[in-house]
């Protein structure tokens, strides 16, 4: 169907390499995409990103020839290649293709993938310490489960809290919390941990599938439950999760401190499930 080019650093379609502009994704944010961690050179959760992506895709009716494990197994050769052994990401990206600008879907165009890797530190400091919030109304579309390459209300939402010196906009619809800018949110009160359900309100997060999975492993009882801006008052902690900032405690909202303004127990309680589940191996650090 369409050929990917194994190159250095990125696989890439080669007629996206000639016709840029013309590129779907470009023009009309036409396409979807994922980012993985990986740990020591290796991908945290793949199989369930490439899951989701494949969700995506269906749902704005992109169709690829390659099945879920021919992409995981080209993944792994873009892993191999740059001889990847760190700590980092993979960004991928799947768009409708390259054609003359028109806004319907082109005929016989083929979607074009991309992917890249990257090296990034693990955010211990954040981890460890916390972030700052902010809330704001969320103005997104009514799909946000797709994880659509059309992210301008999350980045103006995220610009919002960077002036502000905050991490994360915490996003609410009607009073109710629905996700953070890029992480789902977390609140914890009485040893539960609330969070929005899935729905077409929130994109399911690779992580927040995980943390579920710890808080039963752990006998933490886990509702998907949404909660209010009011309920943050009496909150007893909060987190957010993403592949990127993995579990993130959430000690300050609009000013005003969660809880006791610290890390909590139970987030670091699934900090601790994380590490395990991820294969991070702390001993590993040659001196
Ligand atoms: N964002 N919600 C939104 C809106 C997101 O953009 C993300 C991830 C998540 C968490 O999903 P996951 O646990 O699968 O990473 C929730 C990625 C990291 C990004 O856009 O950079």
């Amino acid at each position: 169907m369409y050929t990917i080019i194994l190159s250095q650093d990125a696989f890439i379609h080669k007629d996206a390499l000639q016709f840029p502009i013309e590129e779907r994704g470009l023009q009309f944010g036409d396409g979807v995409y994922e980012v993985i961690r990986i740990y020591d050179g290796k991908p945290y959760l793949l199989d369930d990103h490439i899951a989701r992506l494949f969700r995506s895709l269906q749902a704005i009716h992109i169709n690829i020839t390659m099945t879920q494990s021919q992409l995981i197994s080209k993944l792994r050769d873009l892993l191999n290649i740059n001889n990847m052994l760190d700590d980092g990401f993979i960004y991928l990206q799947v768009t409708r293709g390259t054609a003359e600008r028109n806004h319907p879907f082109p005929e016989m165009t083929e979607p074009n993938l991309y992917a890249y890797i990257k090296k990034r530190e693990r955010p211990l400091d954040l981890i460890e310490n916390g972030i700052k919030a902010i809330t704001l109304p969320d103005e997104r579309w009514d799909n946000c489960y797709i994880k659509s390459l059309n992210l301008l209300p999350n980045v103006l939402a995220k610009q919002k809290a960077a002036e502000q010196d905050a991490y994360e906009a915490i996003l609410y619809r009607e009073n109710i919390v629905t996700e953070g800018s890029s992480s789902n949110i977390f609140l914890i009160k009485d040893e539960t941990i609330y969070t929005h359900p899935e729905s077409k309100r929130i994109l399911s997060g690779c992580v927040r599938t995980a943390i579920k999975r710890f808080a039963h492993e752990n006998n933490i009882s886990f509702e998907e439950k949404a909660f209010s801006l009011d309920d943050i008052n009496k909150a007893d902690e909060m987190f957010l999760t993403s592949s990127l900032s993995e579990v993130m405690p959430i000690i300050q909202i609009d000013d005003q401190p969660v809880a006791n303004g610290k890390r909590g127990p139970i987030a670091k309680k699934l900090q601790d499930a994380y590490e395990v589940d991820a294969g991070i191996n702390k001993e590993s650090v040659i001196d």
